[in-house]
C-alpha cells in the first residue's frame, strides 16, 4: 500500500531517537501543515517556520527564558539563581554586559594563534599514532572536534596547560549522555562535582594572583545594584557562568565539527571546492550551521495570552522554537535541502536571535574555521565509517558523539 505523507499522523517528539536521526521530513510537514504544532504528551507548542522562530526570539517580553530553555528541565516557576541563558532582562542584560567584553570579535581574533596551535597538536597526535601516516583512522569528534573547544575555553579562563587535559576529561564525562540515557549518569554527576571544585579553586587562586584571563576579569567586574550602588559578582555567579561556557560552548562546537565531517563525506564535491579555495570556509561554516543546527531547539514559556496561527494560547504555555527547522524553511531559503558552500544568504537563526544571540558565536566561527582549514590542508579527503557513527541524544543538542573517519594525508 502506498501511503502519502499526509495520511501518516504528524508526530514530533524531541526525545524520540528515531525522529532525531533525521527530523527534517517531520519539520517540513510541521512548517506546511501545523506551523503551530501541539504535543500533549510533553506539553509544548512548537514553532517551526523561520519567520515565527525569528519573531519569537526577538519578543523576549512574551517568550521568556526564565523558566529554563531545555524542555526536560523547564519549570513552572522562574528558575532561581539561574545562569544568563535562563534569565530575562534586566538580570540578563546586566550579566551579559559584564561578560561581553571578553567575547568581542577583536578579543576572539586574538585567540586564533592559540586555537591553531591546539588544532595542529591534535592533528599531529592522530597522525603520529597511526601505523600509516598517509592513511589515518581516527574519531573526528572524540580525537579532535570535542577537544579543541574545551582546550580553547580552558586557555581563556586561565587554566594552566598542565591541568587542561584532566579538566577536559571531566567536562567530557560531565556532558556525555549514552545512546540510551536521558538522565545524567552517576559518572556524569561525579565529573560535574570535580569540574565545580576545580573552578572554585581557580577562582580563589585568581583572587590572590590575578592575571589576564576571564576569571580575573569577572572577579573585578562591577554590577549596578537596584539601589544605585555597585557590587562584585559572587563566587557562585562566576562559577555558574564558567560552567555555562563549558556547557554551551563545547558541546555545540563538537557537534558542528562532527556534522562537518559527515556532510563533507556526503558531498565530496563541496569539500573539494574548499580544498581548492579555503577562503570559502567562513561561508561554508554558515551553510553548515544553517543546514544542520547543533542546537536546534530553544525552549520558552509565554508571559501573556496571545493568538498564534488562529489559536488562542494562555500565558504560561510552553514553546519550542525549532531553529533547526527554520534553517530548512523554503519560505526563507531556495532549495533549502541542498548543501552548497557558495550559497549566499544574509541570516540564519542557528545562533539564536535577539537578546540571547549566542555570546560565543565569534569563538565558534573561529574554532570551526581554524579546525577545518588545518584538517583540509593536511587531509583533503576522508571517508566516514558509517557503522561506527553514534549520535548524542538530548532534547536540545543534535549531532554525533562518534564519527570514525579514515583520512588520506597530503603526500609531499
Ligand atoms: C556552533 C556552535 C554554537 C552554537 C550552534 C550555539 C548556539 C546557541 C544558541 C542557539 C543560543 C541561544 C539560546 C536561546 O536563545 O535560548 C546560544 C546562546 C549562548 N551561547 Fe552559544 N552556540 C555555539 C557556541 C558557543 C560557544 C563557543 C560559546 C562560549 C564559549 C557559547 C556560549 C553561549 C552563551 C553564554 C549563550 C547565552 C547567551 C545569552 O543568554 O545572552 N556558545 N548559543
Amino acid at each position: 500500500m502506498t501511503t502519502t505523507g499526509h495520511e501518516v499522523p504528524l508526530r514530533y517528539d524531541p526525545f524520540d531517537y528515531a525522529i532525531d536521526a533525521d527530523p527534517h521530513p517531520i519539520w517540513r510537514r510541521m512548517r506546511d501543515e501545523a506551523p503551530l504544532y501541539r504535543n500533549e504528551e510533553h506539553d509544548f507548542w512548537a514553532l517551526s517556520r523561520f519567520a515565527d522562530v525569528l519573531e519569537a526570539s526577538l519578543d523576549w517580553r512574551t517568550f521568556s527564558s526564565a523558566h529554563g530553555t531545555v524542555l526536560d528541565l523547564m519549570s513552572d516557576e522562574p528558575l532561581e539563581d539561574a545562569s544568563m541563558i535562563f534569565t530575562d532582562p534586566p538580570e540578563h542584560d546586566e550579566l551579559r554586559h559584564l561578560v561581553s567584553p571578553a567575547f568581542t570579535p577583536r578579543r576572539i581574533a586574538a585567540l586564533e594563534d592559540r586555537a591553531r596551535e591546539i588544532t595542529q597538536q591534535l592533528l599531529d597526535s592522530v597522525q603520529e599514532s597511526a601505523t600509516d601516516p598517509h592513511l589515518v583512522s581516527f574519531d573526528f569528534v572524540q580525537d579532535f572536534g570535542a577537544l579543541l573547544p574545551t582546550t580553547v575555553i580552558s586557555s581563556m579562563l586561565g587554566v594552566p596547560e598542565a591541568d587542561q587535559d584532566e579538566l577536559r576529561g571531566w567536562t567530557d564525562t560531565m556532558l556525555y549522555r549514552g545512546p540510551d540515557d536521558t538522565t545524567p549518569a552517576e559518572t556524569s554527576l561525579e565529573a560535574m562535582a570535580k569540574v565545580g571544585s576545580y573552578i572554585r579553586d581557580l577562582i580563589d587562586d585568581r583572587r590572590t594572583n590575578p592575571g589576564d584571563d576571564l576569571v580575573s576579569v569577572l572577579l573585578t567586574a562591577e554590577l549596578d545594584r537596584p539601589d544605585g550602588g555597585t557590587r562584585r559578582l559572587t563566587k557562585r555567579e562566576i562559577h555558574d557562568f564558567t560552567i555555562l561556557l563549558f556547557a554551551a560552548g563545547n558541546e555545540t562546537v563538537a557537534r558542528l565539527l562532527g556534522n562537518a565531517a559527515v556532510i563533507f563525506d556526503q558531498y565530496p564535491d563541496q569539500r573539494a571546492r574548499l580544498v581548492a579555495d579555503p577562503t570559502l570556509l567562513p561561508n561554508a561554516i554558515e551553510e553548515l550551521l544553517r543546514y544542520e543546527a547543533p542546537s536546534p531547539v530553544q525552549g520558552r514559556v509565554s508571559t501573556r495570552e496571545q493568538e498564534l496561527h488562529g489559536i488562542r494560547l494562555p500565558a504560561g504555555s510552553r514553546f519550542l522554537l525549532l531553529t533547526g527547522s527554520a534553517g530548512r524553511d523554503e519560505r526563507e531559503y531556495d532549495e533549502p535541502d541542498r548543501f552548497d558552500v557558495t550559497r549566499t544568504f544574509s541570516r540564519h537563526v542557528t545562533f539564536g536571535y535577539g537578546i540571547h544571540f549566542c555570546l560565543g558565536a565569534s569563538l565558534a566561527r573561529l574554532e570551526s574555521r581554524v579546525a577545518l582549514e588545518e584538517m583540509l590542508r593536511r587531509f583533503p579527503t576522508w571517508e566516514v565509517e558509517a557503522d561506527g557513527l553514534e549520535r548524542v541524544h538530548t532534547s536540545n543538542v543534535r549531532g554525533f558523539h562518534h564519527v570514525p573517519v579514515v583520512a588520506s594525508a597530503v603526500t609531499s
